[in-house]
């Protein structure tokens, strides 16, 4: 688990701003769940999946009731729309972290950050392209190319029936190759095995029967509107009928999009699907589909790192407050120029003149405003530039924020802020 410091924090909030405008541009309003929710919840995404079987940070509370802190987002915002019942297509994004006791690695953490966008109450393919379609138009707009769309489709109940039957004869056809988690993992889900990542259990899973020849008329038409649906966005994608995700609850469409930048095991910078069962699992009304995603805010970063973009936003100051007065001058200064909107920051501890204007110039700022004994008795204040020409000039106290104003405006053409 790690600390966000800034200016790091900075992406973060320009991250978070960036996929806030995306979302509200198509729509969906941001909604906010409890990091803890009660354990059956989380059972619901499915109690062969890793991330409830053996990750999640469950406890007993003071009522002794079984609570666990959230292991992903979908359960707990599902729990949300079959209490609150909103008026549907509900459309619903939100941001936060997740905690799951994994084994860290690189790019894989016990907390992890997502943003998260579902839609909830349609069947409709173009539901399913739509949150695509979200997650790609967030990516490029980060400057993200070196990341490919990956969909495969789970189909509906009677094709993942068939095909269940069908991946559990081969498996256990060839349980002596699978590797030791393998064939416990084939005991509790047979398709997870194929999400397998381990060397000995990739020849079985490559002649593995795939879901795809499994998918009933009905399913198979399904995929063909959510294809078509992407080609007329001009979304690149790729089928991989072996995609099946870590988690219990999809059908139909699903989708990732891994990153070619990152050089883990962990690359995917996102994905979802459809869950048409779990709304129902959780409280709210039968036959209630949803599709959604979530996509990790570290690892984006990482790859954002690696292609070399989405840069931190500077973080500095234009103007410091240099105070020598004893007073409160470096108080109602500061405070007047932020009040019209220019950012300004300000020593404190009553230090000497000399100590105050190496902070000055450690901030970053481009002006200094500089009040000591004499400019207060005379009801003036001394401007100086801390790049550029490095000008220095005394105006009038009443007259300090209009030409700080005039100086960051007219210093952009003689690089005061370059
Ligand atoms: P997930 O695939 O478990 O899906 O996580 C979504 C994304 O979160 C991943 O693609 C990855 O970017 C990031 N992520 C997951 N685990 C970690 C970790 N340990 N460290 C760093 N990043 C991580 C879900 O959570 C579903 N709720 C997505 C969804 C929403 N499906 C439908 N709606």
């Amino acid at each position: 688990m790690a600390d966000v410091m800034a200016p790091q924090s900075q992406r973060w909030a320009a991250l978070i701003a960036t996929f806030a405008a995306h979302a509200e541009r198509a729509g969906f309003g941001l909604v906010l769940t409890p990091l803890i929710e009660h354990l059956e919840v989380f059972l619901r995404v499915g109690e062969s999946t890793d991330i409830v079987r053996k990750e999640m940070y469950d406890f007993e509370d003071k009522g002794g009731r079984r609570m666990a802190v959230r292991p992903e987002i979908t359960a707990g915002l599902m729990r949300a729309f079959g209490e609150h019942r909103p008026p549907v297509p509900w459309k619903a994004w939100t941001v936060g972290p997740n905690f799951r006791y994994e084994a860290p690695q690189a790019a894989r953490y016990r907390q992890h950050f997502q943003v998260d966008a579902e839609i909830v109450g349609t069947d409709d393919p173009d539901a399913d392209v739509e949150v695509i379609a979200l997650l790609d138009g967030f990516h490029r707009a980060l400057g993200l190319s070196q990341r490919s769309l990956v969909v495969n489709s789970l189909g509906d109940d009677e094709t993942r029936a068939a095909y269940l039957g069908a991946l559990t004869t081969f498996l256990d056809q060839h349980r002596a190759d699978l590797s030791e988690q393998g064939r416990e993992t084939l005991g509790l889900n047979p398709l997870r095995v194929l999400d397998s990542k381990r060397p000995q259990d990739q020849p079985v899973v490559a002649a593995a029967p795939q879901v795809l020849d499994f998918l009933t008329p009905d399913a198979a038409a399904r995929f063909d509107r959510v294809q078509e649906g992407l080609k007329a966005l001009g979304i690149p994608y790729e089928i991989d009928a072996r995609l099946v995700r870590g988690l219990d609850y999809y059908n139909h469409t699903l989708f990732e999009f891994p990153s070619h930048a990152i050089m883990a095991t962990q690359n995917a910078l996102g994905g979802g699907g459809r869950y048409n069962g779990l709304v129902e699992a959780l409280g709210g009304p039968a036959g209630t589909g949803g599709v959604g995603f979530g996509a990790g805010i570290e690892r984006i970063l990482l790859a954002c790192d690696a292609e070399g973009v989405f840069p931190a936003p500077s973080q500095r100051v234009r103007v410091f407050v240099i105070d020598t007065t004893g007073g409160s001058e470096a108080l109602a200064v500061s405070a007047e120029l932020r009040a019209d909107g220019i950012s300004a920051d300000r020593g404190f501890d009553q230090r000497s003149m000399k100590s105050q204007m190496k902070a000055a110039d450690r901030s970053g700022a481009d002006v200094a405003v500089i009040v000591g004994p004499d400019e207060l008795a005379s009801g003036v204040v001394t401007l100086r530039a801390l790049r550029g020409d490095g000008r220095q000039e005394t105006v009038a106290r009443r007259e300090l924020v209009e030409t700080v104003r005039t100086w960051l405006v007219t210093g952009l053409m003689t690089g005061l802020s370059t």
